[in-house]
């Protein structure tokens, strides 16, 4: 699959992979988060300008997955990772991650990090598969922390929650 900026064009595109995919939410109990709001256009469009925003995309240039990140405590945070249920399971999952790696080591940044829930089995048990690492709480820096907080009040810590990072320069199972 190949993986090339997300484009303002993309936008619209890429909140209906959001919305396809937190249908997965739904036959798990968790219908708060498939009837969450995808990421607003005006957010798409900071990480655009910023440089962080990915999408896979088919042999006709149509986008399946993409992935959002920003500089939290100076490492890269994936923000977002989303890959539409139709193209699941076919490694484009950790294509984007491993391109977020790529341009984080280009940046300088030692690591990426991110949220996700502990006991979602293509969260937090996938994420370790990727090369990530759940932090302990005292390992959890203050963006992290910020970034938990944010999620508190918006009422995602309703199940269980952990940060994770994966050190960069580290080889995962595939690599
Ligand atoms: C998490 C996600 C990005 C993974 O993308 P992907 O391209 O399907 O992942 P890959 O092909 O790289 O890896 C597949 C692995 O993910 C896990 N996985 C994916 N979908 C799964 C499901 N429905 N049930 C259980 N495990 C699943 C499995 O470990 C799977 O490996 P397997 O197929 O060998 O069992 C994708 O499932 C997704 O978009 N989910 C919804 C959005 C989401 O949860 N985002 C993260 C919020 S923090």
């Amino acid at each position: 699959m190949l993986i090339r900026r997300a484009r303002p064009d993309d936008f619209p595109t890429l909140q209906n992979i959001e919305r396809a995919a937190g249908e997965m939410f739904r036959d798990i109990g968790m219908p708060e988060i498939a009837d969450d709001d995808p990421p607003d256009l005006a957010d798409l469009a900071r990480h655009h300008q910023a440089n962080t925003a990915w999408v896979a995309v088919t042999t006709t240039d149509h986008p399946v997955a993409y992935l959002i990140a920003d500089p939290v405590d100076g490492n890269l945070h994936l923000e977002q990772i989303t890959v539409h249920p139709h193209h699941a399971r076919q490694g484009i999952g950790r294509q984007l991650i491993d391109h977020a790696a790529e341009a984080a080591r280009e940046a300088n940044q030692p690591a990426l990090t991110l949220t996700t829930f502990r006991d979602v089995p293509w969260n937090a048990p996938y994420y370790e598969r990727c090369g990530f690492e759940t932090l302990q709480d005292h390992e959890i820096t203050p963006g992290l922390r910020d970034i938990q907080t944010r999620e508190a009040a918006h009422g995602l810590d309703r199940w269980p929650r952990v940060a994770m990072r994966r050190q960069l320069g580290q080889a995962t199972q595939e690599d």
